[in-house]
């Protein structure tokens, strides 16, 4: 049986809503103090709906697909939507990680919650901070699973395995 799902493999490979957003009015980013990977949102947020999201990743292909599935499920939501987002509804819409990729997962969302917190700060919106707790919760300690990247690789075209390579020799 495959490793990753069909969904994770369509995500990684074509990727959704990547790049930077210059006008961006929220902007989140996170980082897996362990596996050195860093996820970065940016939201576009008009009368409290996500009109716009975009995502640049530096980690893994669980990262990847993961933050390219979260955007899609935020876009064009209310903004509470986008703060309720787990990792676990990211996971699901993915069809499953295997589970030492799961934190993989974590990053999509604290970096989306990061991104709306930021967004209350720039526009002096009142929140309950302990909607954001202090950020570290994914630098808990993981196995990076380097064999299972290897088959990960495994299944790639040689055009993705060069992105991925450059994207890890720039970490
Ligand atoms: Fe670090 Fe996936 S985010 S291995």
């Amino acid at each position: 049986m495959a490793l990753y799902s069909e969904k994770v493999m369509d995500h990684f490979r074509n990727p959704r809503n990547v790049g930077e957003m210059p006008d961006a009015n929220g902007v989140g980013e996170v980082g897996n103090a362990v596996c050195g990977d860093i996820m970065k949102i940016y939201l576009k947020i008009e009368d409290d709906l996500v009109k716009d999201v975009k995502f640049e990743t530096f980690g893994c292909g669980s990262a990847i697909a993961s933050s390219s599935m979260a955007t899609e499920l935020i876009k064009g939501k209310p903004l509470s939507d986008a703060l309720s987002l787990t990792n676990k509804a990211v996971t699901e819409a993915l069809d499953g990680l295997p589970p030492h990729k799961l934190h993989c997962s974590v990053l999509a969302e604290e970096a989306i919650r990061a991104a709306v917190k930021d967004y209350y700060d720039r526009t002096g919106t009142d929140y309950d901070p302990s909607l954001f707790p202090e950020e570290g919760s994914c630098a808990h300690s993981h196995d990076h699973g380097e064999s299972d990247d290897a088959a990960f690789e495994l299944d790639l075209p040689e055009d993705v395995k060069e992105q991925l390579a450059q994207i890890k020799a720039a970490q």
